[in-house]
C-alpha cells in the first residue's frame, strides 16, 4: 500500500460523492423526473455547480464551447492526465450514469491538491454536456470538441425540440465558431481516464465493487421513417391500406429476432417512435423510430445493419411504403489501452480488490476521446445493475473505494510511458 493510501478516508470520499450527486439529481428540466439535456437551462446550472466545486477543490475553472467544464490542476509538466464523464441524462434517469464519474474526478484532484503531493504532470477534470445523446440525433458532441474531431455540419442538425444544434450553442451563451478552440493539442494529453458506473450486473454477481474496462463496444445508430398513407379507421379495407405502424412494426420485430441470433452478442432496440397523426381512429401515415445497434464486433454490426436495411426494404415494397433510413453514428469498437487498464488494476489491487476486466456494452466520452489519446475506463459496481432508471444506485462505500482507486491511480501514473 502506497502512503497516499493510508491517508485516503474512503468512507469521507464516498458521503461526498453522495452529497454532490444528490445536488445535481435535483437540478431537472422536470419536476417529477430527472431529465437534464444537453444546452438547457439545467445543463447550465449542473455546469455552475460543478465549476464551483472544482474552485472549492483548488482547481482552475475554464468553459469550452459546448459548455464542457474543465478544472485544471497544474503539476510539474503542462502535460495532462485527462479525467471525465458527463452531466447530462437520459430522459427519467437516475442520479449516478455519468454525475459520479464527474464527482469523483474531482474529489480525486482534490484529495491530491489539498495533501501536497507534486505531480509530475497536470490533471484536468472534463465535465461533458453530451454523452446521452438525449436532445441531437448524434451523440458525444462535447468529447468530440474536446478531442478535435467535431464535424461542423452538426451545427445544422435539429432536436426533437425544433431547436438546431447552432440555435442550442447561442442559447447556451456560447459562439458555434469557438468550438475548434476547444480541442487539445495532441501533445499535451497523456491519456484519458473516466470512473463510471457499471450499468450491468456483472460486478455485483461477482461480488466486487470495481471493474477493469476492456473495450466500449461499438454503435450504429438509425432513424428510420415508414411513410404510408392516412386515412379513415373505419372505411379504408385491409387490403387498401398504406399503415406506415404496420409496416415500421415487421422492422423493429426483425431487428429483435436478429439480434437474438447473435445469442449475446448483439443488443438492437427501438427506444424512440413517433407516430402521425398518432390519432385512435386514424390509419397511421407516418411513423419515424430510431434503431440502436451494439456489439464489441465491428464487422458483425455492419452485417447486422446491412441485413436490418435490406428487410425493411422489402417490408417497404410489399407494403407499397415509402421508406427513408438515416444513420446518425457508426462509432466503432474502442480498446482500453492496456497500459492504463494494468494501471487501474494495479491502483485496485492496492486497497485489495481484484477488479475483473469487462467489456462496456454502454458508450461512454471514452469513445470519441479515444481519437484523441489511449483511453481506460474503471467501472464501480451498481445495484442490481440497473441504470438509465431513477433506481439507479451505487453506494457510498463503493464509491469512496472507486474514488480511492482513481487517486491510487494517478499516484502511480507514469506519465513518460504516454509520451510521444
Ligand atoms: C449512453 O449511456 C449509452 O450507452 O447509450
Ligand atoms: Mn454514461
Ligand atoms: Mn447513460
Amino acid at each position: 500500500m502506497t502512503a497516499a493510501a493510508n491517508s485516503i478516508d474512503i468512507d469521507d470520499l464516498g458521503a461526498r460523492a453522495e452529497t454532490m450527486i444528490e445536488a445535481l439529481g435535483v437540478i431537472s428540466e422536470e419536476p417529477t423526473r430527472l431529465v437534464r439535456r444537453f444546452l438547457t437551462p439545467e445543463h447550465r446550472r449542473a455546469a455552475d455547480l460543478v465549476a464551483a466545486w472544482m474552485r472549492e477543490a483548488k482547481l482552475d475553472v475554464g468553459e469550452d464551447a459546448l459548455g464542457t467544464v474543465r478544472g485544471h490542476l497544474a503539476g510539474a509538466s503542462p502535460k495532462r492526465l485527462l479525467i471525465g464523464s458527463h452531466i447530462d441524462t437520459v430522459v427519467d434517469a437516475g442520479r449516478y450514469d455519468g454525475i459520479f464519474g464527474v464527482v469523483a474526478g474531482i474529489l480525486a484532484a482534490r484529495h491530491i491538491a489539498r495533501s501536497g503531493i507534486p505531480l509530475p504532470f497536470s490533471i484536468d477534470v472534463l465535465a461533458f454536456g453530451d454523452e446521452e445523446g438525449s436532445r441531437f440525433p448524434a451523440t458525444l458532441a462535447s468529447s468530440a470538441a474536446v478531442a478535435g474531431i467535431f464535424d461542423p455540419a452538426r451545427c445544422a442538425q435539429v432536436a426533437a425540440d425544433g431547436a438546431t444544434f447552432g440555435d442550442a450553442i447561442r442559447a447556451y451563451g456560447n459562439n458555434p465558431d469557438d468550438i475548434a478552440a476547444a480541442a487539445y493539442r495532441r501533445d499535451n494529453v497523456a491519456a484519458y481516464v473516466e470512473v463510471h458506473i457499471e450499468q450491468g450486473p456483472v460486478l455485483e454477481a461477482d461480488n466486487q465493487p470495481l471493474g477493469v474496462v476492456t473495450a466500449i463496444a461499438g454503435q450504429t445508430y438509425f432513424t428510420v421513417e415508414f411513410s404510408g398513407e392516412a386515412g379513415h379507421a373505419g372505411t379504408v379495407p385491409m387490403r387498401l391500406r398504406r399503415d406506415a405502424l404496420a409496416g415500421a412494426s415487421e422492422a423493429i420485430l426483425f431487428a429483435e429476432r436478429v439480434a437474438r441470433e447473435y445469442r449475446g452478442e448483439v443488443v438492437a432496440t427501438v427506444g424512440r417512435l413517433v407516430l402521425t397523426p398518432n390519432a385512435a381512429n386514424v390509419i397511421p401515415g407516418n411513423v419515424t423510430f430510431t434503431l440502436d445497434l451494439r456489439t464489441t464486433s465491428d464487422q458483425t454490426r455492419r452485417d447486422v445493419a446491412e441485413r436490418f436495411r435490406n428487410e425493411a426494404r422489402a417490408i417497404a415494397e410489399r407494403r407499397h411504403l415509402g421508406l427513408a433510413i438515416t444513420q446518425t453514428r457508426d462509432t466503432p469498437t474502442t480498446p482500453c489501452d492496456i497500459r492504463l487498464q494494468d494501471g487501474f488494476a494495479a491502483a485496485a489491487s492496492a486497497l485489495g480488490y481484484k477488479a475483473p476486466r469487462l467489456p462496456s456494452g454502454a458508450g461512454h466520452d471514452g469513445q470519441a476521446m479515444s481519437k484523441l489519446c489511449p483511453v481506460g475506463m474503471l467501472f464501480v459496481r451498481c445495484r442490481g445493475g440497473v441504470s438509465h432508471n431513477p433506481a439507479e444506485y451505487a453506494s457510498p462505500r463503493d464509491m469512496g473505494i472507486a474514488v480511492a482507486a482513481l487517486i491510487e491511480f494517478i499516484l502511480r501514473f507514469d506519465v513518460g510511458a504516454f509520451s510521444r
